[in-house]
């Protein structure tokens, strides 16, 4: 039965890869054909923390025991430096408790806030002893007076961690303890007293934080709230059931004002709310279950501020990343409406969470304090009552998850993990008004995509990094148009558009780049900031991609056509560069399309390879390149090389030239009687008639960054070559009945083959449960088969976590708690599922438990599987219900 799990996941990932939305970027840059600026000093790695100066022509950089200040107009600009190192006590005391010397018990910089014009905030992982200093801008110098960093900073320099300065104070998520075991999110503060989060697993249960950042809106509401710090992470779920440790994204937020209580939550937040963020494919049933990285595009008004996240599934190996966006208003709504959950226990040890419908203290619970709440003299709060505290200690959770803009991703894109996010709006000729991603992957990569109502649109791949290794930091500065990204090797500078690198007007249209337009009076792709304002009118773009808007360019005469001259016999290769990665490439000769007939093979990067050119062969070939824009339903065509082929032609007669061909005809043929497994292509005629019936479009492979490869040659060669070609060279003007028998024949022996092999595993993998060769899963469903029958729902769900998941002690009480799965309530559970993105929970009354009997539903009565298949839906996210 392992084998219908497994069919179930496998059946997910085809669903999900052949039918989930594919974004494919149009242009892949490969790191060698750009000039990006780069910093690294030799013996420094971990360039992970970043900081712009909006004043100064400075980019603070923080790497291993070192500080840098870089020129953000150029990177490669060193203009200070600082070094930060750890005493031999510390050290000492680091490698005493196991850590390493020479990688963990060092100094890692992982904070750096402005505190004003004269100083930076500076934190260190200092051999898991995190300090805190202040930087003196004027002579890059550190005060010298470390303060203690718990709490700012993490221990550990691979854990993840998040700080914000907000008007000097420094709100942070991070780990209290050298065991990292002891989350907390909390504020430093010159005026006030530490404020903390309480250290329970209902406020924080293993979070990873990712981002933090202030969302200010006191200055534009009448009602007098206030500004909020909002924190993101993904944490281990405690309100959903599940095998092992489910993880979900999370959005918390606490108000900037807040002080803490009285009595109750004495110098912990009063304003502590967290709600799950919800990003999936509710029409595949398909979750990304974690967050890696968040970026807040703020508007001018609190309410234009869109909150953009990338996420990836919990089961890396799906190897899918999405991007997905929040409302802020959403987001507001839910915090100060949504209902909260409450933990209610069942049985004597277990606990489970479920919706909270009793009546809420006044005033809300988790609220800032507003004008409402100051008439009231409650004016901070240390004021609040004592019910309206206690209720939000126990509280902390909303039920109301946080649902995406268009209730699912705005981009999802296969085969890559995003690691970082930044979004920067555009304004477009059109006056429209577009967010514009970038995405940086885990293999150095970065992708910009442009999200348009029919769709998202990937209009380039950047090979930002030298290595394939991830992009730790990602910024993104408007004053220098550049993006800067951290990784452990260096610190990369790359302009945020590659507008110059169009070389028609076509090809600068179709890359619906809002950044880009092209400039008829310079015959130019310009990036539209450069443009001075009075040729603004005169630019050309169309972000749709019609590419008819721009001028008829008069066609390439043939004179001007390469002239290629070749031996007879010998093969010609007519290269031919697509610098897109959506358009096609038609080969024509002659003005006619050409079919893959056996002497014509696309090469490389769609270069055309003739055969052993015979005189009928020459003539002129024309490399197209068709490209379909969705969004203005054309097909744009555009010639992209013109050959003249000709013959160097020996004085003697052409049609002496057969001798070659003849060998190697009956070479081929007796390959094909051999073993009838040559993958001959028939032939209609070898002879090319101009009028072609049937055309054969050669598609060049989609790229994805971790195709970036170089390609074979960028050096064009006309050398003569001799290739033995793979398939039958012999012009046949009459179709061979017998090429489609072969055909057909060599198909069916591969299937036959195929399911040979395949009964042949089966059969060795029964053999070997049955001896008890494999693990335990297996033994599990052994014993359920050939054992007793009472106890046999135990292995039978363990089989189905099919060595995926771990099964605690908790969680088996929970699978003898499941709901009876009839039809209606799977139903309902998949709707659930399609709604949020997650199974939720069925509703009860305050603090009551669900009200379903699980007394009825013995094992025995159910259909082995049944159950634990269904409760996997999580998992499975489809689980489709006759699989189990
Ligand atoms: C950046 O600075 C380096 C070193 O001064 C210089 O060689 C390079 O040309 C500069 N690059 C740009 C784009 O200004
Ligand atoms: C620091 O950089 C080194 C060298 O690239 C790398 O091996 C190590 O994992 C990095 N450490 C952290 C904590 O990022
Ligand atoms: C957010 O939602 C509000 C209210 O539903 C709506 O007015 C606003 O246009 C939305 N903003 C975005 C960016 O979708
Ligand atoms: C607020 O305090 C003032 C003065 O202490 C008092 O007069 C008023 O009645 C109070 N209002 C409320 C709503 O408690
Ligand atoms: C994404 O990350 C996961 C886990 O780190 C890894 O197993 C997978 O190979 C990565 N996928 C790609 C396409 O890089
Ligand atoms: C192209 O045209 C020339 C002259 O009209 C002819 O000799 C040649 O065979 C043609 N080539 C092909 C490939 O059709
Ligand atoms: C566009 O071109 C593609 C490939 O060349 C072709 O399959 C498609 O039918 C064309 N579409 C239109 C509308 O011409």
């Amino acid at each position: 039965m392992g084998f219908g799990v497994l069919g179930v996941f496998l059946g997910l990932l085809l669903e999900v890869s052949t039918h989930g939305p594919q974004a494919v970027p149009r242009t892949s840059w490969r790191h060698q054909d750009l000039d990006l600026m780069e910093f690294s000093e030799p013996g420094i790695f971990n360039y992970s923390t970043l900081l712009l100066s909006e004043k100064q022509d400075a980019l603070y950089v923080g790497a291993r025991e070192a500080i840098f200040e870089l020129s953000k107009k150029n990177v490669t600009v060193r203009n200070n430096k600082v070094q930060w190192t750890v005493a031999d006590k510390a050290m000492r005391m680091c490698t005493l408790k196991g850590k390493s010397k020479e990688r963990e018990c060092l100094n890692y910089i992982r904070v750096l806030q402005v505190v004003d014009d004269e100083q930076l905030y500076v934190c260190g992982t200092h051999a898991f002893q995190p300090q805190c200093d202040y930087l003196n801008l004027a002579d890059f110098s550190l005060k010298g007076q470390p303060e203690d960093g718990r709490g700012k900073c993490s221990f550990d320099p691979s854990q993840s961690f998040t700080t914000v300065m907000v008007d000097g104070e420094l709100y942070s998520g991070t780990a209290y303890n050298f065991l990292g075991s002891e989350p907390i999110i909390s504020r430093y503060s010159p005026y006030q007293p530490l404020l903390r989060t309480e250290y329970s697993t209902s406020w924080l249960n293993e979070p990873s934080f990712v981002f933090a950042d202030v969302v200010r809106e006191r200055r534009n509401r009448a009602d007098g709230e206030d500004d909020k710090i909002y924190y993101f992470f993904t944490e281990v779920s405690v309100e959903y059931e599940f095998f092992g440790k489910l993880l979900i994204p999370r959005v918390a937020r606490v108000c900037k004002g807040d002080l803490g209580g009285q009595r109750t939550l004495q110098k912990k937040w009063t304003s502590f709310l967290k709600a799950k963020l919800v990003c999936s494919m509710p029409e595949l049933n398909f979750v990304f279950n974690v967050v890696h990285d968040v970026f807040i595009l703020k508007g001018t008004d609190w309410r234009d501020t869109v909150i953009y996240g990338v996420f990836t599934s919990q089961w890396g190996n799906v190897g899918l990343s999405a991007v997905c966006a929040y409302n802020m208003t959403v987001v507001e709504d839910v915090f100060s409406k949504g209902k909260y959950m409450q933990k209610a226990t069942v049985e004597q040890s277990h606990t489970k969470w479920v919706r909270y419908n009793g009546i809420t203290p006044s005033p809300r619970p988790g609220a800032c304090i507003n004008n409402l709440m100051r008439q009231q003299n409650m004016s901070s709060s240390l004021h609040l009552p004592d019910k309206t505290l206690q209720f939000v200690k126990d509280h902390p959770l909303l039920e109301d998850p946080v649902l995406p803009i268009g209730n699912g991703p705005r981009l999802i894109a296969k085969d890559v993990n995003y690691t970082q996010i930044v979004v920067e709006r555009v304004t477009a000729l059109d006056r429209n008004i577009y967010d514009v991603i970038f995405t940086g992957t885990d293999k150095g990569v970065v992708h910009k995509s442009v999200v348009f109502e029919e769709g998202v649109h990937i209009v380039e791949e950047i090979q930002l990094l030298k290595t394939s290794e991830p992009i730790k930091t990602l910024l993104l500065s408007s004053e220098t148009r550049s993006l800067y990204a951290g990784s452990d090797s260096s610190v990369v500078q790359s302009p945020t558009a590659f507008c110059g690198r169009y070389p028609s007007c076509d090809d600068c249209v179709l890359a619906r780049d809002p950044y880009c337009a092209w400039d008829p009076h310079t015959a130019a792709c310009v990036n539209i900031v450069d443009a001075p304002s009075q040729r603004l009118r005169g630019l050309i773009q169309s972000l749709n991609g019609d590419a008819d808007k721009c001028p008829s360019v008069s066609g390439r005469l043939v004179r001007d056509y390469q002239r290629v001259t070749v031996k007879p016999g010998s093969s010609a290769e007519l290269p031919c560069l697509v610098q897109s990665n959506l358009a096609q490439v038609m080969w024509k000769s002659n003005g006619s399309v050409l079919t893959e007939a056996s002497r014509f093979h696309l090469i490389g990067e769609n270069g055309l390879l003739i055969y052993s050119v015979a005189p009928e062969d020459q003539g002129q070939y024309e490399c197209w390149s068709v490209e379909w824009a969705p969004a203005a339903g054309k097909n744009f065509s555009r010639l992209l090389a013109g050959y003249v082929l000709s013959l160097d032609l020996p004085p003697r007669p052409p049609h002496q030239t057969g001798h070659v061909t003849t060998t190697q005809e009956s070479t081929s043929t007796h390959a094909a009687e051999g073993n009838g497994m040559t993958d001959r292509v028939p032939l209609t005629s070898d002879h090319a008639p101009p009028s072609f019936t049937a055309t054969v479009i050669f598609t060049p492979p989609p790229q994805t960054d971790s195709s970036l490869t170089p390609p074979s040659s960028s050096t064009i060669k006309f050398q003569p070559k001799q290739h033995l070609p793979p398939s039958v060279n012999a012009p046949r003007p009459d179709k061979d009945p017998a090429a489609e028998y072969l055909q057909h024949n060599n198909s069916t022996a591969l299937l036959f083959l195929f399911l040979l092999f395949f009964l042949l595993f089966l059969a060795a993998l029964a053999y070997n449960c049955y001896m008890q060769y494999l693990p335990a899963p297996c033994l599990r469903v052994r014993a359920a088969l050939l054992g007793n029958h009472k106890s046999a729902h135990q292995p039978e769900y363990r089989a189905c976590e099919g060595g995926l998941m771990e099964a605690s002690a908790t969680d088996k009480i929970n699978m003898t708690e499941q709901p009876t799965q009839n039809g209606s309530q799977s139903t309902q559970n998949l709707r659930a599922l399609r709604d949020t993105g997650y199974e939720t929970e069925p509703e009860c009354g305050n603090g009551r438990i669900p009200s379903h009997s699980f007394g009825d539903d013995s094992p025995s009565q159910q259909k082995p599987f049944d159950v634990d298949c269904e409760s996997q839906s999580i998992q499975f996210a489809d689980a489709d219900e006759n699989y189990c």
